[in-house]
């Protein structure tokens, strides 16, 4: 028998359903209830700090045991067995896939990793400052131009879009970097796994041959693999909001990539490097860093700190802090912003200000100390970020399709003037 609960207000009472998840958490049915319809209220939220928006089986978070899993596999296993592919493959389709379908997989994708030629011109329009996420984002919105094929009830179309999205993103962000830098456009070389071939887009020259390192490839991977879905974030939500308009999966993207970009969602991880790369050139003083970030009359915080679900540990920065010491050790490479990071936690940790308020490292914490290692330049970590992500913003934006969701459009309580006299314009 379905529990309930009851809201009760005034002379009104209404019945809530409550709804169990599967790993047994639970959430008050509103909609089941029609709560407006049968009270006129609405429930206010600011920020969705207490409001699932859906149910989802893609992934689960559970922020006080720091525990990650896609589609029921845990974050550590996946990053340490899989291939960032076998990860897509699993969060679109649900199950993770055999030789065979991995193989089919990468085959269909190799199909479209080329960019229109016509796509082509436009990176060179863009200001050669541009900041690669405002490219990549254009770049996503001008794909659904050259596609306009897509119907979002036609299964056949959908999947069509989202094997060309995954397959040119890599492209995109290597040509956003080549316009950075006034190099030539490396087209995709099909021959080389996923992770390689956007490095090779990245850093090599029609000049010269390229041969590209297994453990970059590898330590990239597991970078993608960890930033891939984290459920109900605030640029998934954005995607599934601008989806259930109907909108195309390549402008819905486009968003997503927009969302993701601000400083307190991925655009963090930039910052984390620029925050320790100011500490290190100010002689290495994280104390001053955490006390700017307790001075409650100065806006600062301290980036790759804090999060809205994980209230323990965020099982990514675990990942990435044991990662980034085998990867700069493998890449022989002695970073003294990993030396001032680990300090940086250590005395934040220590702080009662992070502790009354439970702020860890998050995800953007170390990765960038590895992007770093990796050759990433800064202002293109958050790429990085919106490359690991695609597969998940997809994945939710099939799932909501298949849900058979409503359009996505949030209440409000009005806090304007009521109705005022109107005064022409030559008496005011
Ligand atoms: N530095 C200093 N103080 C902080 C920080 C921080 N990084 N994060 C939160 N606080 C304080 C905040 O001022 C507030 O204090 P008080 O209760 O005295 O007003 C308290 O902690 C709660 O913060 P909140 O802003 O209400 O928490 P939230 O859940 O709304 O925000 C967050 C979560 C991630 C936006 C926030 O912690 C933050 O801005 N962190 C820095 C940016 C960052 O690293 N973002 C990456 C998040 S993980 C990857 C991703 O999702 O993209």
């Amino acid at each position: 028998m379905t529990e309930t609960a009851t809201l009760t207000f005034r002379d009104q009472q209404v019945e809530i359903p409550a709804v169990v998840g599967s790993e047994n958490e639970i959430g008050l049915d509103l909609g089941a209830a029609k709560l407006r319809d049968h009270s006129g209220l609405v429930t206010l939220d600011t920020g969705f700090k207490h409001t699932a928006s859906t149910q989802s089986a893609i992934t689960y978070l559970d922020g006080a045991n720091g525990i990650l899993r896609y589609r029921g596999y845990s974050i550590e296993d996946l990053a340490d067995h899989c291939s960032f592919l076998e990860v897509c493959y699993l969060l679109l389709k649900g199950e993770l896939p055999n030789a065979e379908e991995l193989d089919e997989f990468r085959t269909t994708l190799n199909q479209h990793t080329l960019l229109h030629e016509d796509l082509r011109q436009f990176f060179k329009a863009f200001p050669k400052d541009a900041h690669p996420m405002g490219i990549l984002s254009a770049s996503m919105a001008a794909l659904s131009t050259f596609y306009q094929d897509g119907d979002v009830n036609d299964p056949k179309a959908v999947e069509l879009d989202v094997i060309r999205l995954l397959a040119k993103m890599p492209t995109v962000a290597g040509f956003a970097y080549k316009r950075s830098q006034g190099q030539p456009f490396i087209y995709p070389d099909n021959k080389l796994r996923y992770t390689a071939n956007f490095m090779r887009m990245m850093f090599s020259f029609p000049t010269e041959d390229w041969i590209h390192d297994e453990d970059i490839c590898d330590a990239l991977d597991a970078l993608l693999i960890l930033h891939a879905d984290h459920e109900q974030n605030c640029s998934t939500s954005t995607v599934r909001l601008v989806g259930s308009g109907h909108a195309p999966l390549y402008a819905c993207i486009s968003a997503g990539v927009a969302a993701l970009w601000g400083s307190r969602h991925g655009g963090a991880n930039q910052r984390v490097l620029n925050q320790l790369d100011q500490i290190h050139s100010e002689g290495g003083n994280v104390e001053k860093m955490v006390q700017k970030a307790k001075d409650k009359n100065d806006p600062f915080r301290l980036m790759g700190f804090g999060h809205r679900v994980y209230k323990n540990f965020d099982p990514r920065a675990n990942i990435l802090r044991k990662k980034a010491n085998v990867v700069l050790e493998k890449l022989g490479i002695d970073d003294p912003l990993l030396d001032i990071a680990v300090r940086l936690e250590e005395t934040a940790l220590k702080d009662d200000y992070f502790i009354e308020r439970k702020l860890f490292p998050n995800v953007d914490f170390y990765s960038g100390i590895i992007y770093r290692a990796l050759g990433i330049p800064t202002d293109m970590m958050t790429v990085m970020f919106a490359m690991g992500r695609l597969s998940g913003w997809i994945a939710h934006w099939l799932e909501m399709h298949d849900q058979h969701q409503p359009i996505g459009r949030p209440r409000q309580i009005y806090t304007g003037p009521n109705l005022r006299q109107f005064v022409p314009i030559d008496q005011r």
